[in-house]
């Protein structure tokens, strides 16, 4: 049985755990429901409106479960579907609903971490090429220069299992290599996929000692619990029983191999079919 009024993670596949984790720890009193899409994950080379399309499904299926909040711990569908949610669906559909994307509360903190305003990041094709980072980046930090990498085959071997094996250096180094390669001044480098924290093991073998690594999960964490803050309307209709249940569009028996890896306790999911 569901938890009620839970607040719903939405991911393409994994990398939605990394955010999960983190808000998990961060404000454990809540229901949580997480969805990974892994049957039709990557996400990331999918056009603008086949991302829209998929993350509207998984967003709908979620209220459905009774989620009054949503959470895209997904930067491609937060670059690519969450303002036509927000300013389309949400107000004809489900005007009592919320969602909330990763760029935005990252775009607002990221210029904080850098010395030389130099900021190197790392995301799937479809976000770099959506050019959401530069633009937020900007809003805020209008001093600060974006240095943008897309690592199209990251996603692809942490789905697959093969991200800490020997296979996976080959491509961490080289995209490390090409960001680097751009500026030899940046000191800060966004893994601006949800997906990417999971990498970080051999992401780190690779990078020059001066960089540092910043991973989104406790900056969304916090930026959702200021928003809980000022939002007592939708705060107030969150239940807190401390549970949560995990569905994926995949293989359950994959899904619970490498969801209970990464956080540490029996993870039995539950197959959906979008
Ligand atoms: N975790 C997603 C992100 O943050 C990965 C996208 C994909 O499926 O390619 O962008």
């Amino acid at each position: 049985m569901n938890p009620q009024n839970a607040i719903g993670i939405f991911d393409s596949g994994f990398g939605g755990l990394t955010v999960f984790k983190s808000i998990a720890q961060k404000l454990p009193d809540y229901n949580y429901i997480y969805l990974g899409d892994n049957a039709r994950s990557p996400y990331g080379d999918h056009s603008f409106e086949t991302v829209y399309q998929y993350t509207l499904e998984c967003v709908e299926w979620l209220f459905q479960q009774g989620c009054p909040l949503v959470i895209l711990a997904c930067n491609t569908a937060s670059a690519k579907a969450l303002r036509n949610i927000q300013q389309l669906d949400l107000p004809k559909k489900y005007p009592n609903h919320r969602v909330l994307g990763v760029i935005r509360p990252t775009a607002e903190v990221i210029g904080n971490f850098s010395q030389s305003k130099h900021i190197g990041v790392m995301g799937t094709r479809g976000t770099v090429n959506s050019n959401s980072y530069p633009i937020e980046i900007h809003h805020f930090f209008p001093s600060v220069e974006v240095h943008q990498q897309s690592c199209p085959m990251w996603v692809p071997l942490i789905e697959n299992g093969e991200h800490l094996h020997a296979g996976a250096d080959y491509f961490v180094e080289q995209y490390i290599h090409q960001l680097m390669h751009q500026s030899a001044d940046i000191d800060t480098i966004l893994l601006a996929c949800t997906h990417y924290p999971l990498l970080v093991p051999k992401i780190e073998t690779y990078l020059p000692e001066k960089v540092r690594l910043i991973a989104q999960g406790d900056i969304v964490a916090n930026s959702l619990t200021d928003y809980l803050q000022r939002h007592p309307e939708i705060e107030g209709k969150l239940a807190k029983t401390r549970q949560r249940i995990f569905y994926t569009s995949g293989e359950v028996s994959v899904f619970d191999q490498h969801a209970s890896v990464f956080l540490e306790e029996e993870i039995s999911s539950l197959k959906i079919k979008i």
